[in-house]
């Protein structure tokens, strides 16, 4: 790195040097990793991207394992990104995303459970990857956690956390902050998840808030349309909030990608399927900026002035690249906040 370079990137201390933990330096933790690296598919990598974008956007998230879930090898890529962002000046620091659509899902989810009247509650994450909720969210303390996965993934979810607990300190202890989590191995393209979460103890007359997030695009649209129809259909005995994020067509043809499921209208879908009272935001709408926004320049602040009817941005003819975030009430009669 140039002099220059150095001191560009030393200016703002929001971003620190990256520092790999310890624990994810120790023999037993690299060799999970590595088991990790070569023997998952993109589709399950997925999850610790996600975990090294939060770990990297800790001044905002604050997630207490999302490194270790990560991987130095997900943790360096990331880093580099924005490292290389900031040496560019770029408008959007790679992972703003990311961190934006994390802490809307938090605060929608807290409201959500807030809205609930008295009585336990549960969560139900969808595709839960490397998501940490359970332990970093305190909102969670009356609601019984469901992280649904492919069971692999969940395993070495599993054995990672029991590392990063049996290394913890006693001013470090990693706690869980919901009331319970249950790990259930499924695969939600198959016709038995439903059943399978509830013979782990999900009861369809509890209040329930689903999270589908950063999982529905990487379905096929029947297998994504089955899943939505699945929860709208099984919530007519308890209040139930969806919260879910919905990428455009645009989108989902980005890069060589594996993503195939879209909406371009998850407003007139979700209605469609049985579910009420959808509110749609896009990154950078008032409730889904957390300060991150600033520059009225910015690709999301421009996106979100133009129509949603505009396919292409107007100045440069480029495709307009959407990332809905939508909340859903499945009872009709509830009103969320
Ligand atoms: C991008 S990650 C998001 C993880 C998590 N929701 C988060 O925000 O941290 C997508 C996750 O969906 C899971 N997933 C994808 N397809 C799935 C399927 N058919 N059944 C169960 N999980 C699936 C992947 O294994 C991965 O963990």
């Amino acid at each position: 790195m140039s002099e220059e370079e150095k001191g560009l990137l030393e200016e703002d201390d929001t971003w620190q040097e990256l520092k790999i933990p310890d624990l994810l330096l120790s023999d037993t933790v690299r060799e999970l990793h590595a088991l990790i690296d070569s023997e998952w598919d993109s589709l399950q990598l997925s999850a610790c991207q996600t975990a090294a974008g939060r770990a990297l956007w800790k001044h905002v998230i604050h997630d207490p394992v999302a490194d270790i879930l990560a991987g130095e090898t997900y943790l360096r890529g990331f880093y580099e990104k924005i490292r290389k962002d900031r040496i560019n000046n770029a408008r959007e620091v790679s992972g703003v995303i990311l961190a934006v659509r994390t802490l809307w899902f938090d605060s929608k989810l807290e409201a959500a459970l807030n809205s609930f009247n008295d009585g336990e509650t549960q969560v139900v994450l969808l595709g839960a990857g490397m998501d940490a909720r359970a332990y970093r969210l305190s909102c969670l303390k009356e609601s019984n956690v469901f992280e649904v996965d492919f069971p692999k993934l969940l395993q070495m979810k599993t054995t990672l956390l029991e590392a990063a607990m049996k290394s913890a300190n006693e001013h470090q202890q990693l706690t869980m902050t919901a009331k319970s989590l249950t790990r259930v191995a499924a695969d939600i393209r198959d016709d038995d998840w439903l059943e399978k979460l509830q013979r782990s103890g999900f009861l369809l007359e509890r209040n329930t808030v689903w999270v589908l997030e950063g999982i529905m695009y990487y379905l096929s649209h029947l297998h994504a349309m089955q899943v939505l129809k699945t929860i709208a259909d099984n919530c007519a005995l308890s209040h139930t909030v969806l919260l879910a994020d919905f990428m455009n067509k645009s989108t989902t043809t980005l890069s060589n990608s594996i993503f195939h499921f879209y909406s371009d209208w998850p407003d007139h879908l979700l209605p469609s399927l049985g579910f009420s009272d959808v509110k749609l935001s896009q990154i950078g709408d008032p409730d889904a900026h957390f300060g991150l926004m600033q520059d009225p320049l910015n690709l999301f602040n421009k996106l979100r002035n133009l129509p949603r009817t505009v396919q292409v941005h107007p100045d440069d003819g480029t495709p307009c690249c959407r990332l809905y975030l939508v909340q859903a009430s499945g009872s009709p009669n509830q009103t969320i906040p």
